[in-house]
């Protein structure tokens, strides 16, 4: 596969870095080290401007065409943070610290997006201006929201942004993507249900909360059955229901809650409507209330159309057609990067990890093979993206 020689060059050194970040796995916005390395990097690679501190631990280096940098700037992004999760690969380089690790691969992000940056800041074979962006808190603290509120695209004027994430199972050398959702807004409702407590055995003056829990959480089951237009997709889990703390007592309230996910912003909207529709007039049936409250988490991640061909276009050149899956399957699971894809039309591609075990578990590791691959990616889009007219 075409991995740029220039980068093949130094693949030995971004395997160090790489491995030195795993070492040193840091959480959420705590990511001072890592932003530490980050930033000493580019400037020595010769980045034209690196900027600390956007989204509190946020990183973003400049990186000016051989025209001084104008026209067109675009942003390439990777993500920091590790997980509260304690090690067990057994690797020489395994975390150093115990309860935290990086098993979601973004030690591999971190210096895939490094060894672009070095190659762009080395050769500037673009015109225009390519921005690196390291964040934090993508496991759960919206760090990419953080950034993009500190004003990260006005401030660096990017009008396009891209991101990455390995993927466990999609072979090494391969890549992902789909255009539309291609990760899942993750919500999370709870319903608080108030009835009249009462003697168990004398039901008929009481309105019971835990029938009434019952019967919402089988009729919530029917909104993706019966609700959703069945070409679309929605996962909607109740994870949770406690009630009562006697065998012979009908509580006063009973709560249960659980997770919706969901790949477009309308069928969203159409959940939130209809868990507060079911769970309040089959309360209501009941005799009983329901206080429904439903948090939004992450946006689902959305890739812009002609973003979408484009990257599957770099992706095939550095990887070969048959290797670019350009209409997958999207993931159910959330990602921090739609909000920089809610603020600039963008796309986010999945590159193979080979057989690895699954993000999230404390055996999983960033294969390092595949960082060459990634780098000359990003390089390729950059080089592509900015080409002189
Ligand atoms: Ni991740």
């Amino acid at each position: 596969m075409p991995v740029i020689n220039r980068i093949a060059e130094f693949h030995s050194e971004m395997t160090a870095w790489r491995r030195d970040i795993h070492a040193h796995p840091e959480l959420l916005y705590d990511v001072e080290r890592t932003a530490g390395t980050v930033a000493d990097k580019l400037r020595a690679f010769g980045a034209d401007e690196v900027v600390t501190g956007i989204g509190r631990t946020g990183v973003v280096g400049v990186i000016r065409g051989r025209n001084g940098g104008a026209g067109r700037v675009i942003g390439l992004r990777a993500d920091m943070d590790a997980l509260p999760i304690t090690e067990r690969t057994g690797q020489p380089y395994a975390s150093t610290v115990s309860g935290k690790m990086h098993a979601c691969g973004h030690d591999g992000h971190t210096t895939m997006l490094l060894g672009a940056a070095r190659y762009l800041a080395e050769t500037r074979n673009f015109e225009g201006t390519a921005v690196v962006i390291f964040q934090p808190a993508e496991e759960g603290g919206g760090g990419g929201k953080a950034m993009v509120e500190d004003g990260l695209m006005d401030r660096f004027g990017i009008s396009e942004v891209f991101g990455m994430h390995n993927l466990p199972g999609l072979p090494l050398g391969h890549f992902a993507i789909c255009e539309g959702g291609i990760m899942a807004a993750s919500d999370e409702f709870s319903i608080e249900v108030e009835g009249h407590g009462g003697h168990a055995a004398m039901p008929h003056l009481a309105a019971d909360p835990v029938i009434t829990c019952a019967h919402i959480a089988t009729a919530l089951q029917s909104l993706v059955s019966r609700n959703i237009d069945p070409i679309r997709s929605a996962v909607l889990s109740v994870t949770t229901l406690n009630a009562g703390t006697a065998f012979n007592v009908i509580p006063r309230t009973a709560r249960m809650g659980g997770t919706v996910r969901t790949l477009d912003e309308a069928v969203r909207d159409q959940m939130e409507e209809g868990i507060t529709r079911v769970a309040t007039g089959i309360a209501q049936g009941f005799g009983a209330v329901a206080h429904v409250t439903y948090r939004r988490g992450y946006p689902v991640t959305v890739n812009a159309p002609a973003q979408t061909a484009f990257a599957a276009e770099i992706a095939a050149e550095v990887a070969g057609t048959a290797h670019v899956d350009a209409q997958a399957d999207p993931t159910m699971g959330g990602e921090d990067f739609a909000y920089m894809l809610n603020a600039r039309p963008g796309a986010y591609i999945f590159i193979g990890n080979g057989e690895s075990t699954e993000l999230h578990t404390d055996t999983y590791d960033f294969n390092d093979e595949a960082l060459p691959i990634g780098a000359s990616y990003w390089v390729r889009l950059a080089e592509r993206a900015l080409a002189p007219a």
